[in-house]
């Protein structure tokens, strides 16, 4: 007999579009502005269930969540059954929505000690992890899983049946193998086939950058719930056009000073978030996300990404907005 999922009354049953965990992106100040367009949940980035245990202030930071939020679940990643298990009970001091394990992550440095994507060669293991965790919490537990290693080791249907088992309250599948990495495409037949075979709730993850691919995505995966990762990197208003879409509402654009003010709460909330200068910092990796498709903005990106103080970002977002008369004009 398989553990009882824990779910939390409607969260996965009301949601429809979440954000995805992206490490060193997903913190309090892109998920707030993602909640503010529409995010029904989010998630934080991956963390280390080692650090965690061990006590590191940086792992411990990475919990934290700013006021005014919606429902956030910490995503934990190891490969330990009981440290993941102690790792949650600390997560969950920090009454976040829910516990997400990571089954998926690709990178190298954590399939080397045995984590995320490494767990689909091993479901036992995974099985053993998310039993253990279930037990440890009172909150719901959900977990995050590739297609399988390889196409030559395509398990992600008994890989949801053994989490469903171990009382997982819903599974994401970012349906790709980990030898993908992000390459090609996500097969999003796979989130169809393995949301007909589940009783919980199946996340349907990848590839979907607007509007009419979330469309597409429902038709496809036949899935209720849609997980966002880059195509809200620079654009957290795709929340908006896709809750729009859902509601049969016009879509509403975004002009060049709607984008401008976006970016500038952006960076007042990174700054807010982590100090001055580590939050301008943190700022450099969104910018060419948030002129992804615009032309001319190559000096303004090079300045906004050498630019070391608040006052000086802040300064040639107002040049932007001056420039905006001229070149952004047409994106409304
Ligand atoms: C920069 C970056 C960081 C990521 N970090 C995580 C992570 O911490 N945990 C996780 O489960 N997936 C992580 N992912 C994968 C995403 O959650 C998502 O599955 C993937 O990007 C596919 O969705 P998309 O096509 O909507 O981006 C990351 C992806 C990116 C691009």
């Amino acid at each position: 007999m398989g553990a009882i999922a824990k779910n939390n009354g409607t969260l996965f049953d009301g949601s429809r579009v979440c954000l995805a965990p992206m490490a060193g992106y997903t913190d309090a100040p892109f998920r707030l502005l993602c909640f503010e367009f529409g995010a029904d949940f989010a998630y934080t980035g991956m963390v280390s269930a080692d650090g965690l245990v061990r006590g590191g202030d940086r792992t411990r930071r990475l919990l934290g969540r700013f006021t005014g939020e919606g429902p956030v679940g910490i995503q934990l990643f190891g490969s330990d059954p009981g440290i993941m298990a102690d790792a949650a009970r600390l997560a969950e001091e920090e009454n976040p929505a829910f516990i997400d394990l990571n089954f998926g992550c690709s990178v190298r440095k954590v399939i080397r000690k045995n984590g995320g994507a490494a767990l689909m060669r091993d479901l036992d293991l995974m099985g053993r992890i998310c039993s253990r965790v279930v037990e440890a919490v009172t909150l719901p537990v959900t977990a995050k899983i590739r297609s399988g290693w390889s196409r030559v080791e395509e398990n992600y249907m008994e890989a949801g049946r053994v989490l469903e088992e171990a009382g997982a309250a819903a599974v994401t599948l970012h349906p790709r193998f980990r030898t993908q990495g992000f390459s090609g495409t996500a097969d999003w037949g796979h989130i169809a086939a393995l949301g007909d075979s589940l009783s919980i709730p199946v996340i349907g993850n990848g590839d979907v950058n607007d509007a009419d691919d979330y469309d597409r995505l429902i038709r496809t995966a036949r899935c209720r719930i849609v997980m966002i990762g880059r195509g809200a990197f620079g654009r957290p208003w795709i929340f908006r056009d896709i809750t729009n879409r859902i509601e049969g509402a016009a879509r509403a654009g975004v002009g060049a000073e709607k984008r401008i003010a976006i970016l500038e709460r952006h960076i007042r909330m990174a700054v807010d978030w982590k100090g001055e200068r580590p939050g301008v910092l943190e700022m450099r990796k969104h910018y060419r996300w948030y002129f992804r498709g615009i032309p001319g903005m190559k000096a303004f990106r090079r300045r906004l990404t050498t630019a070391s103080s608040f006052t000086g970002v802040m300064r040639i977002c107002q040049e932007l907005r001056e420039e905006n008369n001229r070149k952004w004009k047409k994106l409304a």
